[in-house]
């Protein structure tokens, strides 16, 4: 690749918007010092009492551990700033009540016509058929709310984060 001839003003603002997800109304995200945010994520900032990386925590919450892969920095400040609005489909949480009388509460992993999978409050994989459903409600309620760490703070975790790419 050429080398760009950008002032250094440019640049910052090409990296803003590759930061902000390339979305031109999307707000620059400070990435502050990853190793600060993980210290930050399996401490003070509660994260790991949740979310499993690398094969160590509970399945209760999404898997962390290449979120830094699959997700804007954007997208991960927006989790922790404002987790009602960035609550994604897939990640609403779940109750069901099967035929047998069965209350389950959880979040997906996956679904088809058929067939939903859920990982329920024991941090058990369920598989139930959509026949056996009495009811399936999906809450819009994020299961946390906003982070109160300082916004120092969230830019260390967002850093942590973005080094999450699967089992290196
Ligand atoms: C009380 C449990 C809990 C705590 C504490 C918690 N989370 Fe979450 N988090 C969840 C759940 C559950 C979801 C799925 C969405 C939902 O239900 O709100 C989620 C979603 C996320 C997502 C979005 C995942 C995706 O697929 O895009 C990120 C990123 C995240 N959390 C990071 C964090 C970080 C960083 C912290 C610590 C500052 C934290 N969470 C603290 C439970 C928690």
């Amino acid at each position: 690749m050429p080398a760009f001839s950008l002032r250094s003003e440019e640049m910052n603002g090409v990296i803003a918007f590759i930061r902000a997800g390339f979305d031109p109304e999307g707000e620059a995200v400070k990435i502050g010092d990853p190793v600060r945010g993980k210290a930050l994520f399996e401490g003070e900032g509660q994260c790991a009492d949740c979310h499993r990386v690398r094969g160590v925590g509970p399945r209760t919450a999404p898997d962390l551990s290449n979120i830094g892969a699959i997700r804007t920095p954007a997208s991960l400040q927006r989790n922790l700033l404002d987790p009602a609005t960035a609550l994604l489909p897939i990640n609403r949480p779940v109750r069901l009540v099967t035929r047998f009388e069965e209350t389950i509460v959880g979040r997906r992993l996956n679904e088809d016509t058929y067939t939903v999978q859920v990982i329920d409050s024991g941090e058990r994989l369920r598989s139930l058929k959509k026949t056996d459903l009495v009811s399936y409600e999906i809450s819009d309620e994020p299961s946390k709310q906003p982070t109160t760490m300082t916004s120092d703070e969230v830019a260390d975790v967002i850093g942590y984060l973005l080094t999450l790419r699967g089992l290196e």
